[in-house]
């Protein structure tokens, strides 16, 4: 990653007030680049982008994707050079209680922004950030590559395929013709300090450490990929660099995923954190039913690995030590802006 490439670039990041939109807007606050984002207001209290006072280094708009005129006149007066899309509704259980809000965020918000794009004509890179769950899930062991397809058994996941489908559309109609590089970019659960989503394993076992409660667990056999934040952001801003200076050769799809070392079970990484916390903390099963969540389903990166020389840095156990210290600074009122930056520069030093 070239870090001088980012300085004085007119970046417009979609969803910055969310949890991997303020990792990525503190990222390219400091390596200089002249940044702008629209998003709705921080979708949890607390929040990375409150507690790392993420505003103070950017131009910040609150406003809705699902409203065209909205999105239009933001690109419009801000003239990116660059733009990455992350605002979405990004949680499989609130999409089955919401399924048209879902789709009205992921896929018309995605269409929104394409549009305007197509409309302005300011930039040349666009990503957008959607999921290693847009893929159909056959239940297989094997890894999915890019041109699989798509597909999505809730709404989130179909969200997400649809919002791949309109993206591919509009390079092939529009942008790959106009010289506008767009790529899409897949990543599995993530996890780093500062995120208090709903739903989410870290954020649900921290909450009860911090309460001094007993972890309920759901699925704990269940095994997912597990990757720190900063992985599949390095690899955005990996892939946009390449597609300023090569687009016709970068655009398209790309998954970054872990480790295969690092597809752990749920149990695996609740007994970790909670040795990692120590101060008595204990978890249990809960038997309860709960809706339909998808199997494993794992993310073939040799794409990114071959072409952008992309390869994850930190393994598990390494990100959890991060959450860990992230966490339990925060507790104890420490300055967690320049924490994160601080854990943005480790990452950056890692080879
Ligand atoms: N966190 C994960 O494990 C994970 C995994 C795979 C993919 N993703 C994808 O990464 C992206 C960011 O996810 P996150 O975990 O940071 O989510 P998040 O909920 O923390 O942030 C979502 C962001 O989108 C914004 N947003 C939501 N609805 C909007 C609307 N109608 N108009 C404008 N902004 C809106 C929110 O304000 C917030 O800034 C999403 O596209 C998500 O699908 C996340």
């Amino acid at each position: 990653m070239n870090l001088d490439f980012w300085r004085g670039k007119r970046v417009l990041l979609t969803g910055h007030t969310g949890f991997k939109g303020s990792w990525l807007s503190l990222w390219l606050q400091s390596m200089g680049a002249e940044l702008k984002g629209l998003a709705l207001d921080p979708p949890t209290t607390p929040s990375l982008f409150v507690e790392a006072r993420v505003a103070q280094g950017m131009q910040s708009q609150i406003g809705d994707i699902r409203d065209y005129d909205t999105v239009h006149q933001a690109i419009d007066l801000f003239k990116p050079e660059i733009v990455i899309h992350m605002a979405a509704q990004p949680l499989v259980r609130y999409s089955y209680k919401n399924p048209v809000e879902t789709y009205a965020t992921n896929v018309m918000g995605t269409v929104h922004l394409l549009e305007a794009i197509r409309q302005t004509g300011t930039a040349r890179v666009v990503l957008n950030v959607t999921t290693d769950k847009c893929y159909e899930n056959r239940e297989w062991v094997w890894g999915y590559r890019e041109d699989e397809p798509m597909g999505g058994f809730d709404p989130y996941s179909s969200s997400k395929g649809c919002s791949e489908l309109v993206t591919s559309a509009y390079l092939r109609s529009y942008f790959s013709e106009k010289g506008i590089a767009l790529a899409s970019a897949r990543a599995g659960n993530v996890i780093g300090g500062g995120d208090w989503a709903e739903d989410r394993l870290v954020p649900d076992i921290l909450r009860a450490f911090e309460k001094k409660e007993q972890v309920v667990i759901r699925n704990p056999s269940s095994t997912r990929p597990w990757q720190h934040v900063l992985e599949p952001l390095s690899g955005y801003l990996t892939l946009a660099e390449k597609l300023w200076h090569q687009p016709a050769k970068y655009a398209g799809a790309w998954n970054f995923g872990p480790r295969d070392e690092d597809a752990r079970p749920v149990s695996w990484i609740v007994e970790r954190i909670v040795d990692k916390w120590s101060n008595g903390a204990t978890w249990q099963i809960d038997g309860c039913d709960h809706p339909h969540e998808a199997n494993y389903l794992k993310l073939d990166i040799s794409k990114a690995r071959q072409h952008l020389s992309w390869m994850p840095r930190w393994g598990l156990d390494e990100a959890l030590n991060k959450i860990v210290v992230w966490h339990k600074a925060w507790l104890s009122k420490a300055n967690v802006r320049d924490l994160s930056l601080q854990q943005i520069n480790q990452y950056i030093s890692t080879n």
